[in-house]
């Protein structure tokens, strides 16, 4: 593989869950968003509320809330006399991937300025909170937010499948059960290698009675996984809602019911 100071920079990067109590300066976190903002966009839907003050998860003394933003958009085409014709859910996805993409250039600058970061992905479950806590506008959506400051801890570099599992040449493999099992071994074993559920004892619980098997022996990330998205957030309806109070209009059409022209 190439090397680079950016490769390795990029290559040597974990979340980071411990913080020195030391406060990044005003041009060190100006330096990080402006690297933000520099990422490609395909609209600038995405504006960025930072937090300095107490009680940030894992001692961060900085906490960005990392928001899809319709409304400076909307504020431009105001002046320009237009309106959004567009549907949401399409502005949606552009400004989930314009607030991603900043998201992690931002990342990626505060690496190579010395700190560390970690994301925490509830923010859409907690959008309306986190709206009357910034005063949010409507059409301002908080997606993601990302602690960071100086590290407390070096943890290793976290497994990631093989390469042969994530890049597929000119077509979609049909993947077979060996190509499966040896993207899970490589995480699992890796996991299991650093300790990393028992150092942080973590263990999803499992729902409905179902009897537990696994211990730290053997617990690991294709199971943790698995027991997330095989038994969380099986409605939309939540996130729908936080949606819909940010001024939103992404709604499930019942069958056979459709929009008029569209
Ligand atoms: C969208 C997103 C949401 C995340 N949410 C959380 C979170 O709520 N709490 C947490 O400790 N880590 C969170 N993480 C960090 C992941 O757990 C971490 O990136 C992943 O385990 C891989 O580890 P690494 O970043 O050290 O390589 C999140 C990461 C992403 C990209």
């Amino acid at each position: 593989m190439k090397s680079n100071p950016i490769i390795e920079s990029m290559l040597n990067r974990k979340s980071i869950r411990k913080y020195t109590e030391e406060m990044p300066t005003d041009e060190v976190i100006h330096t990080v968003v402006c690297a933000g903002q520099q990422a490609p966009f395909a609209s600038q839907l995405c504006s960025v509320i930072l937090s300095r003050k107490k009680g940030v998860p894992f001692g961060a003394p900085l906490l960005f809330t990392i928001c899809v933003d319709l409304h400076r958009m909307e504020l431009i085409m105001r002046k320009r006399g237009w309106q959004t014709v567009t549907n949401d859910l399409s502005m949606l996805f552009f400004g989930i991937q314009d607030a991603s993409l900043l998201a992690e250039n931002m990342v990626n600058a505060a690496e190579s300025l010395g700190m560390g970061s970690c994301f925490l992905g509830a923010a859409p479950y907690n959008a309306d909170k986190i709206a009357r806590k910034y005063k949010l506008p409507a059409r301002v959506f908080p997606l993601v937010q990302l602690v960071m400051g100086y590290p407390a801890e070096d943890p290793p570099s976290r497994p990631r499948y093989p390469i042969s599992f994530t890049l597929f040449e000119d077509e979609y493999p049909n993947l077979g059960g060996a190509e499966v099992e040896q993207a899970m071994k490589q995480m699992d074993d890796g996991y299991l290698a650093q300790n990393y559920y028992r150092k942080g004892k973590i263990m999803i619980h499992l729902e409905g009675g179902r009897e537990e098997n696994y211990t730290y022996e053997d617990y690991s990330w294709t199971e943790h996984i698995s027991r997330k998205w095989g038994q969380w957030y099986q409605s939309p309806e939540e996130l729908l809602g936080q949606l819909s109070k940010r001024g939103f209009k992404v709604e499930i059409l019942d069958q056979g019911e459709s929009k008029a022209g569209g």
